[in-house]
């Protein structure tokens, strides 16, 4: 049986999904509409679907779709700022639609936290967020790994990304805080997930230091320089008594890997690289000369596209929660949605105020 899926939001991320879903055609994914308000993006889309025989229907906007009951989920894939209505819209629509949501949920907590009590209303709607960097391969069997307890009781988890800078996107939206939720909201949620994965824990506090130092300076638009950080570290201390580190650098395209996660555990130590899709382990006992180095890669994966394949595996994860509904749970709740932002927020804030930020007063 086909599943019909509406895409909202069709700039860069949209039509990435688009291509994913083109690639679970076998398993029935069919993008049936799209609504975006950009003509370009909507040409786009367009084109692209064309490609592979789907003739999309076009809104310009997300009410249009949810009133046409063309699709049965709907992927948002629009700028964080709008991620809030239009959940809100989906979940209060009378037509249940089940929801994968870019990252992050919203960009604040109090939006993530009205969100999950729509959610709770709507228990027959399917909502997951897209943390997809969970599902890349270095990535995913250092998870495996690290729960399989050969490392021990985890310490520390240090999460290094060093990248190119944030890219052009349409009408130049990423370029403030108010429409990302700041760079330890908008990029750096996918690491705060991973840290709470690794440390098997919850955020107690947060401190950090970052700032504009290289990026966006010479840019104005409509009389405004850009706000956003570009470079930051962040210590998060967890309810477990682990500690994480975050080490972000968007000037940093002189590097191999965009990113490196180290996880020390009271016996042994764990590493990948990414996009070398490597994973090292070792142990205290084995020392260095004990050290293995593991190629990662997963079978299923027949899209790599622009995350290493993790938005395939993530589109496929949500397919067959979709298909076995009320049996699996979508693999990445709106808690996990919130937590993440949660800890990018009072890295914000802690940066701001040049202290320690509980997450409670976030929360
Ligand atoms: N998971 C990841 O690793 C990852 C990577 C990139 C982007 N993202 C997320 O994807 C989302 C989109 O980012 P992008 O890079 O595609 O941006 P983009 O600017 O390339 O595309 C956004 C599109 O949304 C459209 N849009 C704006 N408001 C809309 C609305 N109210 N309804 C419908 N369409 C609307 C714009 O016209 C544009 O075409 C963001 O939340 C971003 O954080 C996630």
């Amino acid at each position: 049986m086909a599943v019909r899926y509406g895409i909202v939001g069709v700039g860069m991320m949209g039509r990435e999904h688009l291509l994913n879903l083109a690639h679970l055609r076998p398993d029935g994914a069919v993008v049936t509409c799209v609504a975006d308000p950009h003509v370009p993006s909507q040409s786009l889309a367009v084109s692209l679907a064309r490609s592979f025989n789907w003739e999309p229907q076009v809104f310009d906007g997300h009410r249009e779709m949810l009133e046409s009951g063309l699709c049965d989920v709907i992927v948002v894939s629009t700028p964080n700022m709008t991620h809030f209505e239009i959940l809100m819209d989906i979940l209060g629509h009378p037509r249940p639609h089940h929801v994968l949501v870019e990252k992050p949920l919203c960009t604040t907590t109090r939006h993530c936290r009205m969100v999950i009590e729509a959610a709770k209303r709507r228990p027959e709607i399917l909502v997951q967020v897209g943390l997809e960097y969970r599902y890349m391969p270095p990535v995913a069997k250092l998870i495996e790994i690290v729960k399989g307890g050969s490392l021990g009781q985890v310490k520390m988890v240090s999460i290094r990304e060093h990248r190119f800078p944030f890219l052009v996107k349409v009408n130049n939206w990423n370029r403030f805080n108010a429409n990302t939720g700041g760079t330890l909201v908008e990029k750096c949620c996918h690491f705060f997930d991973l840290m709470r994965l690794f440390a098997a824990a919850n955020p107690v506090r947060v401190m950090a230091s970052g700032s504009m130092d290289v990026n966006h300076k010479d840019e104005i638009y409509d009389g405004k320089v850009p706000d956003i950080i570009d470079d930051a570290f962040v210590i998060v201390e967890f309810d477990n008594g682990s500690r994480g580190m975050l080490d972000l650098c968007m000037f940093a395209e002189g590097s191999k890997n965009e990113q490196e996660i180290s996880v020390v555990g009271d016996i042994g130590k764990g590493e990948a690289f990414v996009p070398e899709s490597i994973v090292r382990l070792g142990t205290r006992a084995g020392g260095r000369d004990g050290v293995q180095t593991i190629k990662a890669e997963d079978k299923r994966i027949k899209y790599d596209g622009l995350h290493h394949g993790s938005s395939y595996l993530e589109h496929l994860h949500f397919l067959a929660a979709v298909r076995d509904q009320g049996i699996r749970t979508p693999a990445v709740a709106l808690e996990d949605g919130l937590l993440s932002v949660a800890m990018g927020v009072a890295a914000q804030l802690s940066i701001e105020q040049g202290r320690f930020i509980t997450i409670e007063e976030v929360l």
